[in-house]
């Protein structure tokens, strides 16, 4: 198993917001982690990158216990973060925000076709290669999504946690981050654990889907499963 997450207890203060969580990532999958507003997902993701820290149990990334690792030493273990508010930065060019994105500023091997080179990311997202000389604050919400994706590849993750990339886009460019993602995970081979309240674009891209209640996982099952499933679908996500 690449991602095991093992019974997370995390609090907020007195609350108390992920409680006994446990869900898994699998080598090469792209898993779907959805639930109404304020169920936990956002909290489920920072805690497995140590940017909240849990009061119990455990997150193993490659048979490593990383529980309580900070940020950076997650990502230095393999894992890349794009949050909600993608973080960009505006007065560097697009081509500066890729370059952080290399972590410790180690550039490595650029002919190991499984390593990330500004190039290669350009392949992929030839809206960046474009703008490449324009500051990030002239991007449009849904290349500033693209720029944050980018940026994370940059430090070669296994394994991408992605918080609603596609929230607040045009449906254009919904459609794009959409793509985006499927051929990161389905050509580069990068795993994905992505939180998304499209719930379109969710089960066109996962293999499989964890639904959240309040502060736990209440329903996991593959897409056709959940397809198929009425009641758990108006339990836990239909209004
Ligand atoms: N920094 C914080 N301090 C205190 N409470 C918080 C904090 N961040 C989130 N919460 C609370 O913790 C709970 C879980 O929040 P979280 O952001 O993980 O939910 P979510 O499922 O990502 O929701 P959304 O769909 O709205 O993004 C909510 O009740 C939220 O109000
Ligand atoms: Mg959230």
């Amino acid at each position: 198993m690449l991602l095991e997450v093992k019974d997370l207890n995390t609090f907020y203060g007195e609350s108390h917001v992920l409680q006994g969580l446990s869900l898994n990532v699998a080598q090469g999958e792209l898993v779907a982690l959805l639930g109404r507003n304020g169920m936990g997902k956002s909290t489920t993701l920072k805690t497995i990158m140590g940017l909240v820290k849990s009061k119990s149990g455990h997150v193993i990334f490659e048979g490593t216990d990383i529980t309580g690792f900070p940020p950076y030493k997650a990502a230095q273990a393999g894992i890349g973060y794009v949050p909600e508010e993608r973080r960009i930065f505006p007065e560097l060019s697009v081509y500066d925000n890729l370059l952080l994105g290399i972590k410790g500023g180690k550039i490595k091997n650029p002919n190991d076709p499984n390593v990330w080179t500004i190039d290669r990311i350009y392949s992929h997202f030839p809206k960046l290669k474009e703008r490449c000389n324009q500051q990030g604050r002239f991007l449009s919400g849904g290349e500033q999504q693209m720029l944050a994706i980018g940026r994370s590849l940059m430090g070669n993750p296994r394994l991408l946690l992605v918080d609603e990339p596609t929230e607040g886009l045009a449906p254009i460019m919904v459609q794009e981050v959409r793509n985006v993602l499927e051929e990161i995970n389905k050509k580069a081979g990068v795993s994905i654990l992505l939180v998304e309240h499209n719930l379109k674009v969710a089960l066109s891209l996962a293999h499989r889907v964890y639904l959240m209640g309040k502060a736990h996982i209440g329903y996991q099952g593959s897409v056709e499963e959940l397809r198929n499933n009425q009641d758990v679908r108006a339990k836990y996500l239909e209004v």
